[in-house]
């Protein structure tokens, strides 16, 4: 039997079957579930998103009521946790404080029966329930500001914006954090999920398997892209600009921050929707110059580079809406995080019902059957 070839970052090779989310590059299509992404970002909530990947339906009102208790209770940090916290070095960027608080919810949460459904929920919700307090949380270290606990009767977005701010959330702000948390909840077999599954098959609990995921967030060409496409618009400075700037990332080779996807090759759903949200936000807050300098940017680079597939990701607009919630922009990763938790708990769920541990192969390139040389020898 001839040796299987090598596919360079395992493009396209199925790691798993899985009913989670569906993507179609070609058509710019994502679905959760079988729901397009365009109905969810419109007329659904985070929690309710974050039900549907969970358990594979919309809620009833009763069912989103209890989850919604649950988060409410499983966001209150344990006290051990928000000291672990506290002591973290302010040098650090935020996500690798949020994937050692994961690690650390871990080590003050019940341990995790594998086997009992209850205790898989319990876990998972209380991931998605304290990721945003933990982000908050470090945010505030870093400013040198005291620890703000999560309040009863807010969701998910607006007690971020309690627990960073400890002011009454704007609602406008509030609402558009909350559709950017279900536009970037769950992205089928993307990097960090494919991490989230592997640290799952040698049988972890969600918390560690969700730090193994934030980990692989946090890297440029993944997660961490939001933050340098602003940056970038940054650098670029003025509309004269781009054209000359992009002649010189193109000479020495260089991507762009925010362009082109794995699966995707036209415009990826969520930055239609992300830029929706902005020219809405916009028209409310006022625009910003970095805003006409993207139009710009896309109209360039998809001019060049429109024929091989790449345009903008989920991570061209995002900052732009982050900045104008008066967000620091080493937090756009994390917030892009306590999205997606919701659809790593999904997988590690689906992973846990039937598992098989993740062990590829390689094709070996060394020597071999080597005699060995003694030190005096070499
Ligand atoms: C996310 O997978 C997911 O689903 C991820 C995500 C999710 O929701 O989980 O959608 C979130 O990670 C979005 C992507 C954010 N990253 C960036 O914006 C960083 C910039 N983008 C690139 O690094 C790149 O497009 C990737 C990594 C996203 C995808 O690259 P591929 O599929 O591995 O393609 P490649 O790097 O092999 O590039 C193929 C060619 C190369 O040219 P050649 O060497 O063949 O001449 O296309 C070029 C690349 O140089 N290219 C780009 C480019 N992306 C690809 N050229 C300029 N700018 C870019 N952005």
């Amino acid at each position: 039997m001839s040796s299987p070839e090598l596919v360079p970052g395992l493009a396209g090779i199925p790691a798993a079957e899985s009913s989670v989310s569906f993507i179609d590059g070609q058509a710019g299509v994502l679905e959760y579930r079988g729901y397009p992404i365009e109905e969810l970002s419109a007329h659904s909530t985070y929690e309710e998103v974050a039900w549907l990947l969970l358990y594979g339906e919309l809620p009833t009102a009763e069912e989103l009521k209890a989850f919604t208790a649950d988060l409410e209770r499983l966001r209150v940090l344990p006290e051990a946790l928000v000291s672990m916290v506290k002591a973290f070095p302010r040098t650090g960027h935020p996500m690798q404080a949020l994937q050692a608080s994961l690690a650390g919810l871990g080590m003050v949460a019940p341990k995790v029966d594998l086997k009992d459904a209850a205790s898989r929920d319990e876990a998972t919700r209380r991931v998605i329930a304290a990721t945003p307090v933990l982000v908050a949380l470090f945010e505030r270290v870093r400013a040198g500001k005291e620890y703000v606990a999560p309040r009863e009767g807010l969701g998910t977005a607006a007690n971020f914006l309690w627990c960073l701010d400890g002011e009454e959330p704007d609602e406008v702000a509030a609402k558009t954090l909350d559709c950017a948390l279900v536009l970037h909840a769950e992205h089928t077999m993307n990097a960090s999920t494919f991490a989230c599954r592997v640290v799952a098959s040698t049988e972890n609990d969600p918390y560690t398997s969700c730090s193994g995921a934030v980990g692989a967030l946090f890297g440029p060409l993944h997660g961490g892209a939001n933050e340098r496409v602003l940056n970038q618009l940054g650098t670029i400075g003025d509309l004269s600009n781009v054209e000359a700037w992009f002649e010189g990332k193109s000479e020495r080779k260089e991507k762009v921050m925010g362009f082109g996807h794995r699966v995707y090759k036209t415009k990826d759903p969520r930055a239609k929707n992300l830029q929706l949200l902005a020219n809405e936000m916009f028209g409310k807050l006022g625009s910003t110059p970095k805003y006409d300098i993207a139009l710009k940017l896309e109209q360039v680079v998809t001019e060049k580079l429109g024929s091989r597939g790449i345009y903008p990701n989920v991570d061209f607009f995002s900052g732009l809406v982050y900045e104008k919630l008066g967000l620091a922009t080493d937090v756009f990763t994390p917030i892009f995080a306590m999205a997606r938790v919701a659809g790593y708990c999904a997988h590690w769920s689906e992973q846990m019902l039937d598992n098989k541990l993740f062990r590829p192969g390689q094709i070996y390139k060394g020597k071999r059957q080597r005699a060995y040389v003694s030190i005096d020898k070499r």
